[in-house]
């Protein structure tokens, strides 16, 4: 089989030979495809191809119909909001994503953010310690637990949105209402996957609730956000902060009007590490040659 590894932003060297290993050692064949530019080099790439690895590249209806041989597409890391999973269904395509493999590598990324919010953005002047600060989770999955755990380690006083409790609560001081969250936390880091029903849920009104000085850490998706609103916010409340791994649509903007009240990294850094780049690639590797070997669908998100 023809395994295409296709990846915009690339993994690093030693993910891509440890992909490698496994692939060649099952007998398949590597093809790889990085920092292409144009979607017409993804669309070629991909026609031949029997199994497909990406990352945050966007296995769009026109890739998937390209993509004639394609039997299993695997997004290596957690959010699958990249993929066209109508498409792959129609056509019978296994998707799946890499869970919890990239999940400290975010989790350390947003208390990195925190600091470089909480520090004045390393710029002369006094800033803020964490340690008694209040910290909210929304999204208490992989990386929610982690990003928890970090803060309190910290000595950071954590609070968890569940709108219902369940196991993995116990133990943890949560909330009912995401309006308590907000109104009461000095920091709310927010690890959610972005889906019609999450896209543009935290605007205006939450953001306005949060204490002063507040700030919002968002390495999930910038759709989360809606933009109208963070900018309205940001406007009325010069103490507000908004630190993100995702740039907004209208970063420059808003960072002209608001400077050090907004901060996004110039690429998705989330889960550019060695270790998260090898976990997840290496997981995404495994889990197609696993699929050819017995038909093993342990992480499918279309079923
Ligand atoms: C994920 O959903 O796993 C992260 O957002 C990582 O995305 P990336 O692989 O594009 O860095």
């Amino acid at each position: 089989m023809k395994i295409l590894v296709a990846t915009e932003k690339p993994f690093a060297a030693a993910a891509v030979n440890g992909i490698r290993e496994i692939v060649e050692g099952a007998g398949h064949e590597l093809a790889l495809l990085e920092k292409y530019t144009e979607k017409e080099q993804l669309l070629e790439a991909v026609a031949d191809a029997d199994a497909l690895i990406v990352r945050s590249d966007k296995v769009t209806a026109d890739v998937v119909a390209a993509a004639k041989n394609l039997k299993i597409v695997v997004r290596a890391g957690a959010g699958y909001d990249n993929l066209d999973l109508p498409s792959c269904t129609e056509r019978g395509i296994v998707a799946m994503n890499t869970p919890g493999q990239n999940s400290n590598a975010v989790a350390e990324l947003a208390l990195g953010l925190m600091i470089y919010m909480a520090r004045n953005q390393f710029n002369p002047g006094t800033g803020a310690e964490l340690l008694g600060k209040k910290m909210g989770i929304q999204g208490f999955g992989n990386i929610g637990q982690l990003v928890a755990k970090k803060a309190q380690a910290l000595g950071m006083e954590v609070v968890i949105f569940a709108a219902q409790r369940s196991e993995k609560h116990e133990g943890w001081n949560t909330v009912a209402t995401l309006e308590e969250l907000y109104s009461t936390c000095n920091y709310v880091s927010v690890n959610i996957p972005a889906k019609p029903e999450t896209k543009g849920m935290l605007g205006y009104d939450l953001l306005s609730k949060m204490p002063k000085g507040g700030c919002l850490i968002n390495t999930a998706r910038k759709e989360i956000v809606d933009e109208a609103g963070l900018d309205q916010v940001l406007a009325e409340r010069p103490d507000l902060k908004y630190a993100t791994d995702i740039a907004p649509a209208a970063y420059a903007e808003l960072k002209e009007k608001y400077g050090k009240q907004i901060f996004a990294t110039p690429k998705k850094q989330g889960a550019e590490t060695a270790e998260a780049n090898m976990n997840a690639g290496l997981a995404a590797a495994n889990q197609i040659v696993g699929y050819f070997a017995t038909g093993c669908t342990k992480f499918q998100v279309n079923k």
